[in-house]
């Protein structure tokens, strides 16, 4: 049972980043030179994935265009010998890797993004990616999740404690017995205020999910912002079929937040040797 289809849904409208998304998918917004859509799909190969399946909507074109050659650059970069750029651009979608489109032809949740690619997963566990959480670590975490996925056996979903007070921006854990950093999953609520929220471990984008699931999601039942909640379908299958939240090792920023988008942006490109001598000057001088 290994997990070799991830499932990336990027049909989403991008509203907190406009105008920039206008005309533009939020998924193509650049961390230092990269789209951060690139970084997930990185993270997913480095994790043994060979198939990728987007689950995109209108407005998508870019993101299809960067993972498909460009010919026309290719042969620019190779006449002016730019080798390290053309390397660069030829080595986004290594000859191993199989690539699937499909599409969320209304945007009705992630739930839905997720039912939207049934048929080409087909019936076997899966993983699920979200791009907005942009994650380092020395160890990939889908490939530390897929370790314990493959100990396991159970749906797994990242977890981080978040202070108190934002639990209603994630899907928040119920938790129940912890073992060297994966703990067992009560109960799943989707943004429950921080009165409601049973705790502060919250699910970060990253999932493990058995084809079960499907059976969940099919039901197309609405939850918290009258969307269809992958949480929800979670929590249901809970009745039949543990679930497990895995503490992963390395740092998250929230690229679905502008301010944690800018933070991924620095932190970035601080660990870039060329830049980052120039860019603490110029912070110094900015901060006063
Ligand atoms: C989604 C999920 C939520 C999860 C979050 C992680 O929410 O619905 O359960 O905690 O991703 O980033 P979104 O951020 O798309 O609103």
């Amino acid at each position: 049972m290994k997990i070799k289809k991830a499932v990336f849904p990027v049909a989403g409208l991008g509203t907190r980043f406009l105008p920039a998304t206008k005309a533009m998918p939020k998924e193509m917004l650049p961390v230092v030179d990269k789209p951060l859509i690139q970084y997930a799909v990185e993270e997913a190969l480095a994790s043994g994935i060979e198939q990728i399946i987007f689950v995109t909507g209108s407005g998508k074109s870019a993101l299809e265009d960067h993972f498909d050659t460009n010919r026309e650059l290719e042969r620019i970069l190779k006449e002016k010998q730019k080798d390290t750029l053309l390397r660069s651009v030829q080595s986004i979608v290594p000859e191993s890797l199989n690539i699937v489109y499909t599409r969320q032809s209304k945007p009705l949740g992630l739930g839905h993004a997720i039912w939207c690619a049934r048929d080409i997963v087909g019936d076997e566990p899966f993983a699920v990616l979200l791009a907005d959480d942009l994650l380092q670590s020395e160890v990939p975490p889908l490939y530390q999740m897929i370790n314990e996925f493959d100990r396991l056996r159970s749906s797994m979903v990242a977890a981080m404690e978040v202070p108190s007070e934002e639990t209603h921006k994630y899907g928040i854990i119920d938790p129940g017995l912890e073992i060297g950093g994966t703990v067992q999953v009560v109960n799943m609520i989707e943004k429950p205020s921080p009165k409601e929220a049973p705790s502060n471990l919250a699910v970060i984008g990253r999932y493990i999910l058995t084809p079960r699931i499907f059976k969940h999601l099919e039901r197309h039942q609405k939850g918290a912002g009258d969307e269809i909640q992958l949480t929800d379908a979670m929590s249901a299958l809970l009745a039949e079929q543990p679930i497990f939240g895995y503490k992963f090792k390395g740092k998250r920023y929230d690229c679905g937040d502008k301010v944690g988008f800018q933070v991924a942006n620095m932190a970035f490109a601080l660990e870039r040797p060329e830049m980052r001598e120039e860019l603490i000057e110029n912070l110094r001088d900015l901060v006063g």
